[in-house]
């Protein structure tokens, strides 16, 4: 059952039988190179197992993203994806294929109400603005109902696309991390950006009275 739902999204919970589509999304290049930048070996079921243990059941919320079933058809197939006619689906074939990534929220110090933000969006549904339906959910959940007073976030300052989100979903750049990371035989910068909740209301009522 859904946690919550966006337009195209249901935003549930994890369950152990997401072991394999998430494990399938860290080992990924396009994904992790970007997201988990540090990771420098591929990882098993053992890296299922802390990560439940030391991230998952420790962040403040942490939303796994299926795509509605309506919405399929806006899914980009890899080549070497076998591709089965909607009736022979079974129920693991339609998780797999919704699947659409997740994203958290990790609070360091509950005193200071600042929360980490994270998000990977599966490949396949890249360019279809999932990332920014997600974000602007965790946004307004953390602020309106989970009383943050900031949320904080680091990407590689060459991801266009994670920066493009951001700047959408109202963080504001606040500093740069220099030579933070190792990436593709290059040092890369880490942009930081931040929104703080005076600025979400701002934000909110500046969108309500446009509409
Ligand atoms: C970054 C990521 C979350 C974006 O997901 P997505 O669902 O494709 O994002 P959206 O479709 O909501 O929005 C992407 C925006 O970036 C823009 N964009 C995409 N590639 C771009 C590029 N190379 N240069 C500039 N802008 C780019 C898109 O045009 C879109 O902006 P628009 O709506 O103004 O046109 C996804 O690619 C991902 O998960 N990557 C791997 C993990 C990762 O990097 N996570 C973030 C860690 S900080």
């Amino acid at each position: 059952m859904a946690f919550a739902t966006t337009k195209h999204l249901k935003l549930r919970a994890y369950r152990e039988s997401d072991k394999d589509i998430f494990l399938a999304l860290i080992n990924d290049q396009r994904t992790t190179r970007t997201s988990n930048p540090g990771f420098a070996v591929p990882k098993g079921e053992k890296t299922w197992k802390e990560m439940e243990e030391k991230s998952l059941s420790t962040a403040l919320i942490v939303v796994f993203v299926e795509v509605k079933r309506e919405y399929a058809s806006l899914r980009k197939w890899d080549e070497w994806e076998v591709r089965k006619a909607d009736t022979e689906k079974t129920q693991e074939d339609w998780d797999r294929e919704l699947f659409a990534g997740y994203s958290s929220v990790h609070l360091k110090h509950p005193k200071v109400r600042d929360g980490r933000f994270g998000i990977v969006i599966a490949p396949p549904w890249w360019g279809n603005g999932f990332a920014t339906e997600v974000t602007e959910w965790v946004v307004q959940h953390c602020f309106e109902q989970l009383n943050l007073h900031r949320l904080s976030l680091g990407y590689l300052a060459n991801n266009a696309a994670a920066k493009r989100v951001y700047e959408k979903c109202g963080f504001v750049h606040e500093g740069v991390t220099r030579q933070a990371w190792w990436l593709d035989g290059g040092w890369v910068d880490q942009g930081d950006m931040g929104i703080l909740e005076d600025e979400y209301s701002a934000r909110k009522k500046q969108l309500t009275n446009e509409h």
